[in-house]
């Protein structure tokens, strides 16, 4: 009787420690890893930063959160990053040789477009995150970004002033299969647009794009690539800081309003076609009261274009998902994944 009770309070005290344990060491292992250390494995496109101090913290005001670049460091990393372009170049290999450490998750990174990635069937099963710009990635890095500020906005600038040209383009890399050059030759056959950059024998230095785009009425953030999420600088940098109402070509009008402000672009897809985009434009640039409506979300609140800079920014940002990342995360199949649509 005696031995029996002893020996009840014994197990029970044994299970309490042995599940006491094991929540202590889960809490630990995946809730609240205190220090997590980021390993980029190779630079993307061979361009290296400097590690010194404690980088996440000085820069971006992100604690406790380490990276690192030396591989002799991967038994300690919690994430392992690997740039995609080296990947598929072979200039870098995954050390798929290594015994990986338990709950280390390997991440791939990508700030390309599906049509330029490659072909990612040979990355089956391996990846445990991706980090990308796209909004369903685990760690979502955009193009850019419109973060409001505190101080309240008593903008009352005159959106016409200086405009000289209705419909502004800059293109480097002109394709006639893009989309984007159809929709140019329908809409330059409605309306003229001014055509700067490369193609056109125009090229426009750094300092001169933002004051040229700021003399047009509407600009074409036309991207090269039609994926989803794929929104990027030309909208941002070129458009917003430019101050010429962006003209969209991209993914679906969804994506852009997922990201963008209300009433701030006008998208290729709003028109049952290219020539009634035209008219539109000419009207609305007639219009001054409605042409002034595209910049009531910034007359509103203040707001600053962020946009993507250094990949340092880019991995630091990996801790602050960390620990609402699963558990439990492998990509069986991460060429559907970043072809889907
Ligand atoms: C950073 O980690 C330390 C322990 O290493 C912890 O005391 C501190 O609260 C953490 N800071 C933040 C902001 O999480
Ligand atoms: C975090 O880990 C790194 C590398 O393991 C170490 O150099 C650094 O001192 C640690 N920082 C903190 C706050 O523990
Ligand atoms: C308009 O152009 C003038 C002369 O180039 C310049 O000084 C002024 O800042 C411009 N205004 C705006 C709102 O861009
Ligand atoms: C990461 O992926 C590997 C390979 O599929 C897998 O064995 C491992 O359990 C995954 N780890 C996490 C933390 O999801």
């Amino acid at each position: 009787m005696k031995r029996g009770l002893l020996f009840c309070i014994l197990s029970g005290l044994l299970l309490c420690l042995h599940n006491g344990w094991r929540e202590a060491n889960t809490y630990n292992y995946w809730k609240s890893t205190a220090n997590v250390t980021i390993l980029v494995w190779k630079w993307p496109f061979g361009r290296s930063y400097s590690l010194k101090g404690n980088v996440c913290l000085d820069l971006y005001k992100i604690p406790n959160c380490t990276l690192v670049d030396q591989r002799s460091l991967f038994p300690s990393a919690h994430v392992v990053v690997f740039h995609n372009r080296e990947l598929v170049q072979g200039s870098q290999q995954l050390p798929i040789e290594l015994p990986r450490p338990q709950g280390q998750r390997w991440a791939w990174m990508s700030l390309e477009s599906p049509a330029h990635n490659g072909n990612l069937k040979k990355f089956a099963n391996i990846f445990n995150m991706t980090i990308s710009y796209r909004r369903d990635a685990d760690v979502t890095i955009p193009y850019g970004e419109l973060l409001p500020l505190e101080t309240e906005s008593n903008l009352v600038e005159d959106s016409h002033i200086n405009k000289t040209s209705l419909v502004c383009w800059v293109v480097s890399n002109y394709r006639n299969q893009h989309r984007r050059s159809q929709v140019y030759k329908e809409l330059s056959a409605t309306v003229p647009v001014k055509v700067y950059g490369r193609w056109n024998k125009m090229p426009l230095s750094s300092e001169d794009l933002l004051p040229t785009i700021s003399r047009c009425y509407f600009y074409l953030a036309f991207e090269n690539s039609l994926a989803k999420d794929y929104v990027t600088e030309k909208l941002w940098h070129n458009a917003y800081k430019g101050g010429a109402v962006p003209v969209v070509l991209g993914p679906p009008i969804s994506d852009y309003k997922a990201v963008a402000p209300e009433h701030s672009f006008i998208h290729v897809d709003e028109f049952s076609s290219v020539r009634e985009l035209g008219k539109y434009l000419q009207r609305l640039a007639e219009d001054r009261k409605r042409y002034e409506e595209y910049f009531n979300w910034k007359k509103k609140k203040h707001w600053k274009v962020k946009v993507h800079g250094d990949w340092r920014e880019s991995l630091c940002k990996i801790c602050l998902q960390y620990n609402s990342l699963p558990q439990h995360k492998v990509y069986s199949d991460l060429e559907a994944w970043d072809k889907k649509g």
